[in-house]
Formats: structure tokens, C-alpha cells, sequence
């Protein structure tokens, strides 16, 4: 979908202004920082102090990447969530981290289970990360997961980087959980948001992390090394986003809402099992019997043309099952679900 046209208005004027071509404030605009702290109170109920507590970045990708890079040491664990969001385990991977892959399984609706992991991980380990709205399952973790979250957390040390990135993007009636629900002092949790989903501006570049001025300050101080900021004309996009997008991201997230309609309802015709959206635009789905992940997939795609994700790509826990992902016109999605349910029928 495109970028709300308010917001592509704002970014437009913006490029214009010459005093918008030079560098940008590395750790981000003042006007987006307080912009970001404004949007946090009125959608999460979170006062955060908008010139300790908030880093922009180049979207949340750039941010969870860097982030075990300030983090970990070499041997360092990370426990990450498998099936997951690719990133987390790479950037572990690359400085010399160890990863433990935390299974997400149906019989516990693909929350992590802390009793599961071995005690000489959770020893051994640094930061968890977590993702709810989750990529690839569409679960949304409710209030007992956190709260156990944040016990294993505090047990051993542990830093919780929640990749927040769908936090808008969430069917239900009540309000994303937020870290700072359970960490109210921001002791040990960090945020990563992204203003791709909610606002479609993937193309962009923008988001930004949430946490407390000691995490923010060790994340500023990588940063800045390594990059020189989002330009200042994208960061007014974001700023006229925040500040004014409510509208904007109920639209959104209804489209949504009225795809993962269309979607289930043709995988309840054909026999499909699948994980009941709570949140994002992916739906979970098993692979019929005689299949897995990438014959499944592969098939589907040469006697269909409609593409899937295999859930193999998100780990070896992801086996088993496909990504449908409704990013594309309801007309297409519509044709391309027509095609699935003709060749499982
Ligand atoms: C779980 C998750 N986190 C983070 C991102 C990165 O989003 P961006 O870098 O556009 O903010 C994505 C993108 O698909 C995602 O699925």
C-alpha cells in the first residue's frame, strides 16, 4: 500500500529545504525524538524522556542488527526466537555470539517456553529476543508471557530486545503489550520500533528504539561509528506520522484485518490448519500431508504461480509449514487464494 499521502506531503516540503541536505543529527532530530515520546504516551501509556530514552535508526532492521554488535561478547549467548525473524541469530552469528534457538510450537501457541531452555543457556546468555506481534506465526503474546519474560529476565541477568516492529499491527480489541507494562524502569528492556508496517513506509528507512539512556547511550555510541543518521527530511515524514497517523493506522490495519479474512476462510474450505491471526499480515499454515516446507512450496508455485514462504526459512522449527503474506492488492490476493484452493481441491 502507499505511504499515506500526508505524510509523502511533509517529506515533500521537506527535501526542498536546503537546510535538510546536510548530515543529520546523528542519534535523531529533537523534533522526532519528542515526537516519538508523544506517540509512545498516547499509544502505550509510557512516559519516555525524549533526550535520554529514544534513538532513531534506519529502520528497525539496522537497529536489531547493531544491537548485540553494543551487546555481546564473543561466546556470548543470545536466545532467539525459531522460527524467527532472520536477523536476531545472523547478528549474533557475525560478531562471534552463540545462538540458542528457542522452538515456537503450536501446542504452546508459538509463545517461547522459559522451562525449556537448558539452565547453563540461561546462564550463559545476554539478551533474549522476542517478537510479538509475532513474524512468522501472526500470534500476539498476552499478559502471562511477560510476566514470565520478565521473571527468566531478571533471574539470570538478561537483556530483552522485543522487536516491536508490528506493534500497530494487532487485530485485537486491547492495546500491544509494551515491555514497560512489566519493566516499568526500563531496567533491562529494550524496544525496537519500525515505521514501515504501520505507516507503509518500508522504503523509507525509519524507526526507532526505546529503552534507558544507558542502553540508548552504548546503541548511540556504536551507531555513530557506523552510520550518520536518517536524513532529516524522512525524519519530518516520521515526525507528521507520529504525530498525526491514529487514522492512518486504523485504515491500515483494517485492510489487514479484511485480507487475513479472505485468506482463512479459503484455508478453513480446503482443509488448511493454520494459526489464527492475532496481529501482523502473515498467516501460519501447515503444509498438507506428503509434503514439507519447500516441496510444498515449490509445487504450489509451478502449478500456480502464487508464491509462499517456506517456514523452514525462518528455522528448522519452521518445518512443516508455509508464510502466506497478504502485502499485495486484495484483488491479487483474491486471485492468487482462488488458485491455492482450485489445486488443494
Ligand atoms: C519481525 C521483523 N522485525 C523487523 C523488521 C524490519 O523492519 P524495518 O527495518 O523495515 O523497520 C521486519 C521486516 O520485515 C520484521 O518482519
Amino acid at each position: 500500500m502507499p505511504t499515506p499521502d500526508f505524510i509523502v506531503k511533509r517529506i515533500q516540503k521537506a527535501v526542498a529545504r536546503p537546510e535538510n541536505h546536510r548530515y543529520p543529527d546523528y542519534e535523531g532530530a529533537a523534533f522526532l525524538r519528542k515526537a516519538v515520546a508523544k506517540y509512545y504516551e498516547r499509544r502505550f501509556g509510557h512516559k519516555i524522556d525524549a533526550e535520554k530514552e529514544v534513538l532513531i535508526t534506519i529502520g528497525s532492521k539496522e537497529a536489531i542488527f547493531h544491537f548485540p554488535y553494543a551487546f555481546l561478547n564473543r561466546g556470548d549467548y543470545a536466545i532467539v526466537p525459531d522460527p524467527g525473524y532472520p536477523v536476531y541469530a545472523i547478528s549474533t552469528n557475525m560478531i562471534g555470539g552463540r545462538v540458542y534457538k528457542a522452538p515456537l510450537l503450536k501446542e504452546n501457541r508459538f509463545l517461547i517456553d522459559f522451562d525449556r531452555i537448558p539452565e547453563s543457556i540461561s546462564k550463559g546468555a545476554k539478551i533474549i529476543f522476542v517478537n510479538y506481534p509475532n513474524n512468522p506465526t501472526g500470534t500476539v503474546a498476552n499478559d502471562a508471557f511477560y510476566r514470565k519474560l520478565v521473571g527468566y529476565a531478571r533471574k539470570y541477568g538478561l537483556l530483552i530486545a522485543s522487536d516491536f516492529a508490528y506493534s500497530e499491527v494487532n487485530f485485537q480489541e486491547k492495546k500491544t503489550p509494551s515491555m514497560f507494562d512489566y519493566d516499568k524502569d526500563k531496567q533491562f528492556s529494550v524496544e525496537f520500533h519500525s515505521l514501515s508496517k504501520p505507516f507503509n513506509m518500508t522504503g523509507y528507512r525509519i524507526g526507532f528504539v526505546v529503552s534507558n539512556p544507558y542502553i540508548i547511550d552504548a546503541l548511540k555510541r556504536l551507531k555513530t561509528n557506523m552510520d550518520s543518521g536518517a536524513p532529516t527530511f524522512i525524519q519530518e515524514g516520521a515526525e507528521e506520522a507520529l504525530l498525526k497517523g491514529d487514522r492512518a493506522i486504523k485504515k491500515i490495519v483494517d485492510v489487514y484485518k479484511r485480507r487475513r479474512d479472505v485468506v482463512v476462510k479459503t484455508l478453513d474450505r480446503v482443509g488448511i490448519s493454520y494459526n489464527y491471526p492475532e496481529g501482523t499480515f502473515y498467516i501460519w499454515s501447515e503444509v498438507p500431508e506428503g509434503y514439507n516446507s519447500i516441496s510444498f512450496v515449490q509445487t504450489l508455485m509451478e502449478k500456480t504461480g502464487v508464491i509462499v514462504t517456506p517456514g523452514n526459512g525462518f528455522g528448522e522449527y519452521g518445518d512443516g509449514y508455509f508464510r502466506i503474506s497478504t502485502t499485495i492488492t486484495d484483488k491479487r490476493l483474491v486471485e492468487a487464494m482462488k488458485r491455492i484452493e482450485k489445486f488443494l481441491s
